[in-house]
This record gives structure tokens, sequence and C-alpha cells, in this order.
């Protein structure tokens, strides 16, 4: 008897010192982090402190982010209590930096910048989650993200998936602390935005998708793209738009065929014409209502696979006229010729320029130049870009392509010879695999995003099921050093958040047999 006591003892002691090792239950995993003594009851009469001025917003979003996954209903007050959530401004933390300090009487959320107090509300967040009056268990955290751009691009032109989809896109990056939102909104199939100066470029481009080439017009208005700023805006995601030039516009072209340069028998009517110097005009026009829009100061211009419709060029008078003119030896120098004055014009409009890794050739200034270095079989064409100077954002697309399957068993969705996408391989993503020419550790890395391209995805089931869990491996890569990762206790802690996501609607990759694949 006694000597099963001392086994159940044992047991006991056993079971307190390895949870103590346990992994905090949040995802990102943050940098520092102890489980301490004590549990905070989080119920209605908990109220958000703030006594520091211009901390009401962020208290704000707390409480209506509480309410929503807690079902607390806190009240604000400047008054201090116990016990209370305490919202501080704290100098000298690091940009996006915070400390979350919790015991029996108090959680304090400490940070130097808005961005900081949003993270530490949001691991309180996660670990308040399951509450529902039940005592949450504390922690301390000191944490702060390795990388500063933590993107996720949704292509809207092959398939639009609409406003409430894209805020729920929104509130699962915010969750996760993701803080870039590529908006990819024109392209081949369709024209996204609304143009006042344009209004055909909707209205006409705006007609049919990859999969329906009749379907009616879908673009956002300019009063749904405020909105979805500004609900971005709150939950610390910058918001940047893609317009894709001089390639990819064949749905404007539909539009204003005047401006067309043509294509190729696979790829018609495919780019802008850079020989008319009304195209420069137009698109500047476009590009200014754009830039009022977003407050981002950054819009992505593409620059991407432009050979794939420049058979024209090579007949097109206005082009020839222009390599005569410029002395541009080849379509390959009309085609830098464009982006550089494209670029020019968003400089003027005080924009970084933003392109995929074709524009590292483009002559671009290095200071207000990001280059999203998306082939990974051309790893010369990121280390180009590093020895120029240009910023840069990794997205490969092995690992960070979400159209590409992520399990042998997938049936619809890309591979690479054979390569796919699975949640490890976005998990296990580190630059210290890079070869040294490359220099991961390069500080010109802003970060790392996955793109979701949707030929392959034609309904909100199928754009979950290509991005969910995925989203969370890309978080986790984009927040935690590398040495803390482990892919093994990573999957521990999902576990505890797939119920998350299915109760707000999400329909997750997971087993097979659980979640089939939708295929379109
Ligand atoms: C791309 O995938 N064309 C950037």
């Amino acid at each position: 008897m006694i000597r099963s006591f001392s086994l159940l003892l044992g047991c006991l002691l056993f079971a307190r010192i390895t949870s103590a090792q346990q992994q905090c239950p949040i995802i990102p995993l943050p940098e520092q982090y102890e489980q301490v003594n004590g549990q905070f009851l989080l119920n209605d009469n908990t109220p958000i402190v703030v006594t520091d001025m211009g901390l009401e917003a962020a208290a704000y979003t707390l409480q209506k982010q509480l309410l929503k996954y807690t079902g607390a209903r806190v009240s604000i007050q400047t008054r201090a209590a116990r016990p209370s959530i305490i919202l501080r401004r704290q100098k000298g933390l690091a940009n996006e930096a915070y400390t979350l300090s919790m015991s029996g009487k108090s959680v304090e959320i400490s940070a130097t910048s808005d961005e900081g107090i949003f993270y530490g509300t949001i691991s309180f967040l996660q670990l308040a989650r399951k509450a529902k009056g039940q005592p949450i268990a504390c922690w301390n955290i000191k944490d702060a993200p390795l990388y500063r751009w933590r993107g996720f691009m949704l292509d809207e032109s092959r398939h639009f998936f609409g406003k409430e989809e894209v805020k729920k896109l929104l509130d699962e990056m915010a969750f996760y602390k993701l803080n870039r939102f590529h908006w990819h909104l024109t392209d081949e199939p369709g024209w996204r935005i609304e143009i006042k100066q344009y209004p055909r470029l909707a209205l006409v481009g705006g007609i049919g998708s990859y999969t329906d080439s009749t379907a009616p017009a879908k673009y956002y208005t300019q009063q749904d793209v405020e909105e979805i700023v500004a609900y971005a805006r709150e939950r610390q995601i910058t918001v940047i738009p893609e317009i894709d030039m001089p390639g990819h516009a064949t749905a404007a072209n539909k539009a204003y065929p005047e401006f067309s340069g043509g294509g190729s028998a696979r790829y018609p009517e495919f780019t802008f014409n850079p020989g008319r110097e009304g195209t420069y005009q137009y698109l500047s026009n476009v590009l200014k209502e754009v830039d009022a829009l977003f407050p981002s100061q950054m819009i992505h211009i593409g620059g991407d696979e432009v050979s794939f419709g420049t058979e024209k060029w090579k007949t097109d008078p206005d082009v020839q006229a222009l390599m005569k003119k410029e002395n541009l030896p080849t379509l390959e120098a009309v085609e830098h010729y464009f982006v550089k004055r494209m670029a020019d014009t968003l400089l003027r409009l005080n924009n970084l320029v933003l392109g995929w890794d074709e524009v590292t050739a483009s002559a671009l200034p290095a200071k207000q130049t990001i280059v999203f270095w998306w082939r990974q079989e051309k790893p010369e064409q990121l280390k180009n870009a590093l020895d120029k100077g240009y910023k840069v954002v990794l997205c490969p697309r092995l690992p960070f392509y979400y159209d590409f399957v992520q399990d042998s068993s997938n049936l619809v969705g890309r591979r690479w010879s054979g390569s796919f996408n699975p949640l490890r391989s976005i998990y296990e993503f580190s630059t210290a695999k890079f070869p040294a020419a490359v220099n991961g550790n390069n500080p010109l890395i802003e970060g790392i995003q996955a793109n979701l391209w949707t030929e392959t995805i034609a309904s909100v089931q199928r754009m979950h099921y290509m991005t969910f869990p995925r989203l969370l491996a890309l978080a986790e890569a984009a927040w935690t050093s590398p040495d803390k990762k482990d892919f093994v206790q990573f999957e521990k802690r999902l576990k505890g958040f797939l119920p998350l996501l299915k109760q707000q609607g999400i329909y997750y990759f997971d087993n097979p047999k659980q979640t089939p694949e939708p295929i379109r």
C-alpha cells in the first residue's frame, strides 16, 4: 500500500515536472516563456485597464476579441483594478516586441509599439480562448518576431472569394501574428478593383474567372477596399495591392484594347503596350487611384513572366520605334525600360516598388525596391537581388506556393518534378539551408510569404483546404527563431488549435478520411 502510494506520488511529481517543461501552448511559439504559479480567472468582472494615452483602440480591439474567443464581456477603464488586464506602454522594446506577465491578480501586456501591444493581446487570447469561466494557467512571456515581413498572398483574379472571406482570412492571419496581406487583384482572367477613371477595367475586365469565362463581373469597389484596409489595419496587417504589368494584363486589355501590346499564340493580349506613350499615362492614372486607397505606401507591380506575351512586340510599330529611339537592343531591354518607368511613377507617389524576381534586372533604386524571390530553381536570382542591395521577400514555390498539394494522396494541385509542399516543409523552412553564396542571414531579407494562386481553387472550401493548417506553419516559420523550432512539438500544439479552426468555419486539411479533398 505504501509502495503504491509512493509510486503514485512519484508519478504526480513527474507529471508536474514534465508539465513545467511543456511548450507554451501558443502559435507561433514565443521566443522566451515560462509557466509560473497561479491561475487567472477571466470573467465579465475583469476589466481591461489602460492608463496610457493612445492605447484605447488596442483595448477596444481586445474587448471585442475576448468576447469572440472566450465569451467574456469585459469593460475598459482607466482606474487601477485587480484583477484586471493591464495594457502598458514601455519604452525601449524592439518594434513588434512585447512582454506578457501573468499572476492570479493581473495580466500585464507591455510594449513600445502598437504592434507589440496587439501581439501581446493575441498571445493572451490564445491562452485564454478555452477558459469560458475556467481559471487560466499563468505564463510569463518575452517575445519578438524573427522577420518583419510575415506575408500571405491571395490571388483573386483567377477566382474571386469576396469581402467576407477576405476578412475571415485576415482574422486568421492576425490570430497567428502574420502582418502582410499581398492582394493579387489583376491578372489574365479578371481585374478585381474599381478604378473610377477607367470604369471598364472592373465592369468588363471583371467578367469571368479561370473556370468560367462568362461569369458576371466580380470586383471590389473602392468602398470595399477601404473597408478591408481598415479591417486589416485594426489587426496590424498591412495590405499590399498587386497590379500586374506589363504581362498578365489580359483582363485589362479586354477592357481597354487600345493599350494592349498583344501576346503570343498561347497567351493572346497578354501585355500592355510599352511602345505607346499613352500606356504610361493610363497606368500612372490607375496607380494614383490605387495609391490613394492603400496607406501601405507600397504597390506591387508584378513584372513576372513578361516573355510569355512579347511575340507581338517584334512587329508592333510603336514598340519597334521605341527600341530605336531609346536604343533598346532586345525585348528584355524593353521590358526593363517599362518596369523602370512605372517604378518612377511609384517613387513620385512616395511608394516603395515591389515586384517578382524578374525585376531584379530592371535597374530600380535599391533602397526603395522589394524583390519577391519565387523561382526556387534560380537561386542566382536571389543572390543577384541581394548583391544589388534590394530588399527581398522569400516566397520560393517550394515550399511557399500553396496551390501545390500538401499530401501525396491529394488529387488536384501542383507539384514540381514530383515535389510538393507538406506542412513540415513549410515549418522547417530556414535560410540556414541556403548555400553560403546566397547568405541567408543577409539583413536585406525582409521575411517570408506564402502565395495562394487559385487556378485550381474555385470554392471557399478548397481555398481553406489549401491554406490551413499550412498558414499556422508559415506563421511559426516567420516568427520563431530556427533554433527554437521543433516540428513534432509544433504538431502537438497544432492539435490544440484545430477545434478552434473548425469553430471559425475553416475547412482545414487533415487526415484524408476526416476532411475529404474538395477538388474544385
Ligand atoms: C509567379 O508565380 N508568376 C510569380
